[in-house]
């Protein structure tokens, strides 16, 4: 049996030509703009300071007792585009535990974010938004307390034997898990 070749048709040909040239266009537009969005968001890979620990104070300004002490943060900020000069960020109580241990806290009540204070009567912490109180090592200490969980402990380093560094952070109120803010 004969085959023929069968030639294409001229708008068919004229068809792939368009498309091909679409395609290279719609390529070559793209490649600018995904560059540009690149260096757009490239910032946002960049790690955020805060996450960092910051020096808050030296083990010897702490009591030996294991008294809680009261410290601003003080930290520079960096979100994506800005970095900031040093300011408070927030305040943790400190608190000695032995020679060589120190003890982080939140000062801010896990239950709706007020500032809870240290009562060196009751020896525990306690908010006066809505009572809750916490025991010294954060727990809560009265069950009738509303807040859904104790107090937010930090990660704290002991750096050159007296410097206190924390890594300070905030976490959701109202949440019976600890989830970063
Ligand atoms: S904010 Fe502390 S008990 Fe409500």
């Amino acid at each position: 049996m004969e085959t023929h070749d069968v030639p294409q048709q001229p708008a068919r040909r004229n068809f792939i030509k368009k498309t091909c040239a679409v395609f290279v266009g719609a390529v070559t537009g793209l490649v600018p703009a995904i560059s540009g969005l690149i260096v757009f968001l490239d910032p946002l890979r960049r790690k955020s300071q805060d996450s960092d620990a910051v020096l808050v104070a030296s083990l010897s300004s702490l009591p030996a007792d294991g008294v809680p002490r009261k410290f601003s943060v003080i930290a520079s900020h960096t979100d994506a585009w800005n970095r900031m000069p040093r300011v408070p960020v927030g305040a943790v109580y400190l608190r000695r535990i032995g020679d060589e241990q120190v003890q982080a806290f939140n000062v801010i009540c896990p239950h709706a974010g007020c500032f809870v204070d240290y009562d060196l009567s009751k020896k525990s912490y306690h908010c006066p938004c809505h009572n809750s109180s916490f025991a010294l090592d954060g727990r809560i200490a009265d069950p009738k307390s509303p807040s859904p969980r104790g107090l937010d402990e930090l990660d704290v380093d002991l750096r050159n034997g007296n410097e206190i560094w924390v890594k300070f952070q905030n976490f959701r109120a109202g949440d019976k898990e600890k989830i970063p803010a």
